[in-house]
């Protein structure tokens, strides 16, 4: 198939459903990936926070390759050695207290199962999440959540759900019931624009849960597996929830979802209640288990810290010099630039000039880099954005000009 008969082919057999860039990406190597046309670009993307250990990373080759030869499915009605290694490994790496593991295929499911596993375990219905919350989008990940544009066309969603501000303890307290099952929050919003939590937040919402007989649920589907420079984002704040849901990064790019609990919001689920015939299968255990491994090996979070210093200080220099920039945060190799106005020619401007980043909301530019990054091409990165900002800049001023 040449180039045209590819697109052609996308755009006609699928729904259109995401919002396509003109490239067509063919192979990469570590932060790198290359289009049809053999031009080279540094992945700010790593496809969405997946590749968070680089594209092709030979560990992962390796344990998929071997993994492939021996079983490739095996359903979670049998037992397997390498699913068992796995969970083990996970159990030992995760805050003390979450002890059961749920294998699943996607980060929607990893939340599925915690919203199932709360209501179940609770015998409650209802869920309190965050507004600007991304929490996936199947139903009841949609329905936890906030944009309405994802909402609203497929409502009525699972009742039961409500959201409140980011950031504000004092509005939660007021609205948990007895009703209320969870409370679920990404430690740092990804999709709602990279944002932090204020200082005591996650802490306050401990003690809420706790003192109200709720369980709380981080979504580290975005922050987990190192990306904040911690091995899950929960760690900064010191605050261990009682279930946390993970995807994207943690098994070197192929599809897994795991939802770790604490006992006591697993122990009254009952054989058949909930299940995936896809998870925990051995060839992504055996991928999942060698990034783990090589996370802890070599300890890979403290990198992204230290790269991800590096990364904001280049940022934080672009915002001092420029009048578009409105703000730049984040923890890791999770960064916002945010700006006056929609970024979507940034991130097209940013392409052309050969390194691909992502959007967070309207008017946030989002960098989910590799933790393999090499530091010059941090570097790069930050010359190119600062380059297109400049040249956006003289733009607006001319447009103004003659206006
Ligand atoms: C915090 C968070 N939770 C859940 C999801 C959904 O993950 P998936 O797209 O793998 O279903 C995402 C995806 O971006 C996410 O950022």
């Amino acid at each position: 198939m040449n180039a045209s008969e590819i697109i052609q082919n996308e755009q006609t057999l699928m729904p259109r459903v995401y919002a396509k860039r003109p490239l067509m990406l063919v192979r990469g190597k570590g932060a790198l990936v290359w289009d049809d046309k053999d031009r080279q670009y540094i992945d700010c993307t790593s496809s969405y926070g997946v590749s968070f250990l680089g594209h092709c990373h030979p560990a992962i080759v390796e344990a998929i390759t071997r993994q492939a030869e021996r079983l490739i499915a095996c359903h979670g009605s049998f037992y397997n050695d390498v699913r068992s290694e796995l969970v083990r490994k996970i159990v030992e790496v995760s805050p003390k207290g979450l002890d059961k593991v749920f294998l699943s295929n996607s980060g929607a499911e990893a939340v599925e199962s915690a919203l199932k596993f709360a209501r179940r375990s609770a015998g409650k219905p209802e869920v309190i999440a965050m507004m600007g919350s991304f929490h996936g989008k199947t139903m009841g990940a949609l329905s936890a959540t906030w944009d309405k544009k994802y909402r609203e066309p497929f409502e009525p969603l699972l009742p039961g759900f409500r959201h409140v501000p980011y950031g504000n303890s004092e509005k939660l307290r007021q609205v948990v019931t007895e009703k209320t099952a969870a409370v679920m929050v990404e430690p740092i919003q990804g999709e709602g624009g990279v944002r932090l939590p204020p200082a005591h937040y996650l802490t306050e919402l401990r003690e809420i849960c706790a003192d109200r007989n709720v369980l709380l649920i981080f979504d580290e589907v975005q922050t987990g597996f190192g990306r904040t420079g911690r091995l899950f984002a929960s760690e900064h704040w010191d605050v261990v929830p009682d279930i946390v849901c993970l995807g994207k990064a943690v098994a070197g790019g192929l599809p897994m979802g795991i939802t770790i609990a604490k006992s006591e919001a697993v122990s009254t689920l009952k054989v058949g209640e909930h299940s995936s015939t896809f998870g925990g299968g051995p060839l992504v255990c055996a991928a999942c288990k060698a990034s783990f491994d090589l996370m802890t090996r070599e300890r890979l979070w403290e990198r992204a810290a230290i790269l991800g210093e590096q990364f904001r200080h280049g940022l934080e220099r672009l915002q001092s010099s420029s009048s578009i920039i409105r703000d730049v945060r984040g923890l890791g190799l999770m960064l916002g630039v945010e700006f006056k106005f929609d970024v979507l020619r940034i991130i097209t401007e940013c392409m052309n000039e050969g390194v691909l980043v992502l959007d967070a909301g309207r008017n946030v530019v989002r960098f989910l880099p590799p933790v393999v990054i090499a530091s010059d091409e941090i570097d790069r990165t930050v010359s190119v954005l600062g380059a297109v900002v400049e040249r956006e800049e003289r733009a607006r001023l001319r447009s103004s000009a003659t206006e």
